[in-house]
């Protein structure tokens, strides 16, 4: 229990990253944690495009105008809408694909790896770049692309807890922290 909180302070955004390659075993790691993400109704709305290669990770990062990092592998995670709920609840496949995107962030810290999450959807420009640079059919809709590799930076753990974003039983209410004495 505490290794997961600690894991949860110590995932930063990790942009640099060595020249070393991350295996397909490990990746296949990552991935089962992503997939173990919970979703709406367990739809699983989610597909995973890993690139490790050069030439298609240099035609993603050439569309990732916020997002050129030199990573040996990238998970770009996607929505897919053959799977996602009808009606009013459709838009539940970004939580379910974001919950994923976490979990994979968490898996690479716990390995050991850094990572980063670099957001597409819903910016109608990065997402057609991205299809078009991964050759996503239509049915699919990038929501992220995840660089992993070996850190070549340190960020220290920390939460952002902030006590005035925690509202207790109603907003507006003060809170139990704020009535105890100095
Ligand atoms: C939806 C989303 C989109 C993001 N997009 C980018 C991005 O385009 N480029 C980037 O370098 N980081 C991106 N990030 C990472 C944030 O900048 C980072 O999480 C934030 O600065 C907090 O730092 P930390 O991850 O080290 O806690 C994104 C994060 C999220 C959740």
């Amino acid at each position: 229990m505490t290794q997961i909180l600690d894991y949860i302070l110590q995932r930063r955004s990790i942009r640099k990253f060595t020249d070393a390659e991350v295996n397909r075993e490990t990746i296949l790691q990552i991935l089962q944690a992503g997939m173990a993400a919970p979703s709406a109704t367990n739809r699983q709305p989610w597909e995973f495009v890993v690139l490790t290669e050069r030439k298609p990770l240099e035609r993603l990062r050439r569309v990732l105008v916020l997002g050129r990092y030199h990573a040996p592998a990238v998970i770009v995670v996607c929505g897919n809408m053959r799977r996602a709920l009808p009606g009013p609840a459709r838009d539940f496949w970004v939580q379910d694909c974001s919950a994923a995107t976490q979990n994979i962030l968490l898996a690479a810290t716990g390995l050991g790896l850094g990572a980063v999450w670099i957001g597409i959807h819903p910016i109608g420009m990065l997402k057609k770049g991205v299809s078009l640079a991964v050759g996503l059919p239509k049915h699919l809709i990038p929501l992220a692309a995840v660089y992993i590799g070996h850190p070549a930076e340190t960020k220290p753990p920390r939460t952002q807890f902030d006590p005035r974003k925690v509202h207790w039983e109603q907003v507006g209410t003060i809170s139990p922290a704020d009535t105890e004495p100095e």
